[in-house]
């Protein structure tokens, strides 16, 4: 069905109530709500783009307000701020291409007809969609690829990821990419949160020209900016929300790293698609492979997953 913008999304729910969102725009995944009908990830007021509301006055509305406001509207090839934009070829500015890769402005086609995927039972909701090379993408990164994502929503609202890229290079040649599942968490208060799994686990620090640090002590805690890219993790990290009573489980299979960014108030101000204030109710967690680059020869695929599920927080002690 079509979204804001006139953008179309698949919206997939299930039997108990949970659904998620889809663009075609990025395959960005725009929302995912519980059986409660609460959101359960951030996407910014400023990003000129609202997922609950399709009512196309309202749009136009919205549409019209930050143009006269000159608030920079969503629109491709625009990211959208939020969601779980997916970075690839390139994670960051670590590579020639544009911060974190095309993947995400780029408009993707639903794969009418997928090969098999082992791991999507009958009684799950899932949409296949697939990006392959376009001339646009020869000129930044000259390789032939298909990148497939499925995504799925399980019987309890769990929302997984499952991205398989191949090389279809015909000129022999490999290619290498990194890799991230850019999700932001919707919290109730930055300060009240605490994300367990990545202690003492090594760490390249964004801010300060990517130096390598060692985590210390117990689970993170947020009083400033953090942009981290957390190296060779456990596979299951938790975002505990104390407010909420929630608590996030990621896991993640075939993405060794985990990066974690939160830009706190300074930075926050700096971004023209994201509120002042808006750094308290969000946290990225991100599951990726950025420190060992993914070569792929002719004919190989890959496959990275990240699994999502939000359970109150008292069901998850002594996990
Ligand atoms: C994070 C990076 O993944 O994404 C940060 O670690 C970056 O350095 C952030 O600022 C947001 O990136 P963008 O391109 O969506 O503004």
């Amino acid at each position: 069905c079509k979204g804001f913008n006139g953008l179309e999304k698949v919206v997939l729910r299930e039997v108990r109530g949970s659904s998620a969102e889809v663009y075609l725009h990025g395959a960005h995944v725009t929302s995912w709500k519980n059986d409660h009908g609460e959101e359960l990830l951030f996407v910014s007021s400023k990003a000129g783009f609202e997922p609950t509301k399709t009512n196309s006055l309202l749009a136009a509305t919205i549409r019209l307000t930050r143009q006269l406001s000159g608030h920079a509207a969503f629109k491709p090839p625009k990211a959208i701020r939020g969601g779980i934009p997916i970075c690839f070829p390139q994670f960051s500015n670590m590579g020639s291409l544009d911060q974190h890769g095309f993947a995400r402005n780029r408009l993707w086609s639903v794969d009418e007809d997928p090969p098999p995927f082992p791991t999507t039972s009958s009684n799950k909701a899932f949409v296949d969609l697939i990006l392959k090379t376009s001339d646009e993408d020869l000129k930044c990164w000259p390789h032939s690829y298909e990148f497939r994502l499925r995504v799925t929503l399980g019987p309890g609202g769990d929302l997984m990821l499952t991205s398989r890229i191949r090389n279809t290079n015909t000129d022999g040649k490999p290619f290498t990419f990194t890799f991230a599942y850019h999700t932001y968490f919707s919290v109730s208060d930055i300060s009240e949160v605490r994300v367990e799994g990545l202690e003492t686990i090594d760490y390249l620090d964004n801010l300060q020209d990517r130096e390598r640090f060692t985590e210390q002590g117990d689970a993170i805690t947020f009083e400033s900016e953090v942009d981290k890219i957390y190296l060779s993790t456990p596979t299951k990290i938790a975002i505990l929300d104390h407010e909420k009573k929630r608590t996030f489980v990621l896991r993640k299979d075939g993405l060794p790293d985990a990066v974690v960014w939160n830009p706190w108030d300074k930075k926050a101000k700096a971004m023209v698609d994201f509120g002042d204030d808006e750094y308290k109710h969000m946290l990225c967690v991100e599951a990726a492979a950025v420190e060992k680059p993914i070569t792929l020869k002719p004919g190989e695929e890959w496959r990275g997953r990240q699994e999502l599920s939000a359970v109150p927080s008292s069901y998850c002690s002594g996990q």
